[in-house]
């Protein structure tokens, strides 16, 4: 497992704002919006390419282009889907996916309720949206089943992480697969109720209300 921490400026000054709970979901959402494409520059950097010959209006030369198949862009509901706009701005070429994951009460277990994904996902680079990893379980599980159907490799692009979800993604995934996570920081730690701190709260609620 790999971990990329997008140390830029702006990424901090965004966060700070996305960060302060006087932030209203307006600002939040478009906030994400801009973080998540700058996140997505990083995560984008070995995207696999291709020669591609074109004409300029001067001469013939040969130029780059994102090579088939596509990457698949895989947001985590409900709180991924906040990060898909500003994915697909860089990727407008991707397959987008959809992954709900959500907590067995009884085995603790992160566990698939929704899918919508191509069943074989073979050669195929995905990102996978989830703004917080936080215990990392939920990671852990969707990278599990990208991996299990085919995928190539996974780059996972997060907002914020813990360093105990981190762990987590490391001792579960160590050197078996071609795994990065993007992240704009790594916070301190989790709280007793599993969010992080500083963190920025509950990400879903702050784009899309509590519901
Ligand atoms: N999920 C969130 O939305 N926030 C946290 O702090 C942890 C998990």
């Amino acid at each position: 497992m790999r971990l990329h921490v997008a140390d830029h400026p702006l990424v901090a000054h965004k966060l700070t704002v996305l960060r302060n709970e006087r932030t209203a979901s307006p600002t939040f959402r478009l906030l994400v919006d801009e973080l998540v494409t700058l996140l997505a520059y990083e995560a984008t950097r070995e995207v696999r390419t291709e020669p591609h010959p074109i004409t300029t209006p001067v001469t013939d030369t040969v130029g780059t282009r994102i090579a088939d198949p596509q990457p698949l862009v895989v947001p985590i509901l409900r709180a991924g889907l906040g990060m898909l706009d500003g994915m697909t701005r860089l990727l407008p070429t991707a397959e987008v996916g959809f992954l709900g994951m959500q907590r067995d009460e009884e085995t603790l277990e992160a566990i698939t309720y929704a899918n919508r994904l191509p069943d074989d996902l073979s050669g195929r680079q995905c990102f996978l949206l989830d703004p917080m990893l936080a215990t990392g379980g939920t990671l852990v599980a969707s990278i599990n089943y990208l991996l299990e159907r085919g995928a190539r490799d996974v780059t996972a692009v997060c907002l914020l992480a813990a360093p105990e979800g981190l762990k987590v993604l490391e001792e579960a995934i160590g050197e078996r697969a071609d795994v990065k996570v993007v992240v704009a920081a790594v916070d301190e730690r989790l709280d007793e109720n599993a969010y992080i701190v500083p963190g920025l709260g509950d990400a879903g609620d702050r784009l899309y209300g509590s519901v």
